[in-house]
């Protein structure tokens, strides 16, 4: 099993390129399949879902668009409670059928607010797919995502997009906190 070390902090790898491949590929089905003949509009929230995005969108079989969003929730290995739009939407939402794409759903603050801002702006429907959903940690209940790629306890991963402060992003594996 592969070790890194961050931030003084020892990660052990929890799920391997090839385990994320087949997980993204099943949510890629899914989606493909519940979104036959429509044409929707992705939003990929910045910065930790650019990974698992790209992943996403290329295995999608669907003809759509992709777009970006970026917030920001979180210092260190918490939450802090608030949404900060760094970067608001550059591409009109009204009347069409939005996904929303995460990296991990934790309190769910995040998506709560992002749906909350689609419908505003005229979405027809509001979708969200997260690589990770950690249930436990879940405080808004609507942010509960339509398509999940893995679920996984109340602990603190890195990698494939996933940051501790800014770093480790381009892990290609998904790594936990050993302790
Ligand atoms: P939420 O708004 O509390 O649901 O948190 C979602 C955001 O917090 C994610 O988009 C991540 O950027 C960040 N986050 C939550 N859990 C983790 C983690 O285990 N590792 C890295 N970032 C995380
Ligand atoms: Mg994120």
């Amino acid at each position: 099993m592969r070790l890194v070390k961050e931030n003084g902090h020892i990660f052990e790898e929890w799920l391997t390129p090839s385990e994320i491949d087949s997980c993204v590929q099943a949510v890629a089905d899914q989606i493909s399949a519940d979104f036959k003949n429509r044409e929707p509009l992705f939003v990929i929230v910045l910065n930790g879902a650019f990974v698992f995005g790209a992943d996403l969108v290329r295995k999608v079989n669907l003809r759509c668009e992709v777009t970006f969003i970026r917030v920001k929730s979180y210092t260190g290995m918490n939450s802090t409670g608030t949404l900060e739009y760094l970067v608001p939407l550059q591409q009109s939402v009204e009347g069409r059928d939005v996904i929303l794409i995460e990296d991990v759903i934790d309190s769910g603050l995040t998506i709560h607010y992002l749906k909350k801002h689609m419908s505003e702006n005229g979405a027809a429907s509001v979708r969200t797919v997260s690589m990770l959903f950690k249930p436990e940690a879940l405080k808004y209940d609507d942010a509960e995502p339509d398509y999940v790629a893995k679920l996984i306890t109340k602990e603190f991963v890195i990698g494939y997009g996933l940051d501790y402060d800014g770093w480790a992003r381009n892990l290609d594996a998904i790594y936990r906190l050993k302790e």
